[in-house]
């Protein structure tokens, strides 16, 4: 009898045991599966804050669609543009889902997914300024965000015309300089001019030099995420929700 009690208690304890070693495991794999976004969110129909100050748009709605699809809590940390490439390098983000062209010299740097979305680019500028192409830039100010190809395609352009870049931290900036006319062109992707023409009524001219590659998410190197997040691209490609999150976020591109 004693012997049978003594069984009946081991096998308890053992249950037991096994019960709380299972539950430690899964609130450890929870708090592992993070995967952490970095973004400038200061592009909007792609990252802005609602009046609640929460981030909103495109990538944020893409991101969190990747994350669910691979079992990942999304963590988002905003930051400058120009700081979005050395935050990977840094190992300080899983990824950057930020407009990010995928460009020759930052997969130098960082590894990029299929792309996900192409725009051109345009010279915005205020009604009436009579600005209507590249050789009208001569003599004005051109505002474009630090660390975009923008920035890189304005200061080779100022090899064909003369005229002054400006490069400023924040794109929302961009378009209060020109408001207050502290330059005369904001020089940024067509998919958010855009919004600000229409927004703001400002007038503005498509690029006619530029053909940058699409945007798309990026990684650390070597990131074993790349292929994971391709496949989630595909299936939201293939079952339509990338074109329900275009239509959604990018109505007025066309
Ligand atoms: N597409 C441009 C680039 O890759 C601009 C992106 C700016 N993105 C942003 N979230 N401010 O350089």
């Amino acid at each position: 009898m004693k012997k049978a009690f003594l069984f009946i208690t081991m096998v308890c304890m053992l249950v037991m045991i096994a019960a709380c070693g299972k539950s430690n495991d899964n609130t450890a794999n929870a708090k592992d599966k993070v995967l952490t976004m970095a973004t400038s969110a200061d592009f909007a129909p792609f990252e802005s804050r609602d009046t609640a100050g929460n981030p909103q748009g495109f990538d944020i709605d893409l991101a969190n669609m990747i994350a669910k699809e691979l079992g990942y809590k999304l963590e988002i940390r905003d930051m400058k543009f120009d700081g979005l490439i050395g935050a990977l390098q840094a190992n300080r983000a899983d990824m950057v889902l930020a407009g990010m062209s995928a460009t020759e010299k930052r997969k130098k740097n960082v590894d990029f997914s299929t792309e996900y979305n192409r725009s051109g680019e345009m010279f915005i500028t205020l009604k009436g300024a009579n600005i209507k192409s590249v050789d009208d830039l001569k003599g004005k100010t051109v505002g474009v965000q630090l660390g975009t190809i923008q920035e890189e395609g304005a200061k080779k352009l100022q090899e064909k015309v003369q005229f002054d870049v400006k490069p400023l931290d924040n794109s929302t900036t961009l378009i209060q300089e020109l408001l207050s006319k502290r330059i005369q062109v904001a020089y940024m992707d067509k998919s958010v001019a855009i919004g600000y023409i229409k927004k703001q009524n400002l007038d503005g001219f498509d690029d006619p030099t530029s053909s940058s590659p699409g945007m798309a998410v990026a990684f650390p190197k070597g990131s074993k995420l790349v292929g994971d997040v391709n496949k989630v691209l595909k299936k939201l490609e293939d079952n339509g929700e990338l074109q329900k999150l275009k239509d959604k976020w990018l109505k007025d591109q066309k």
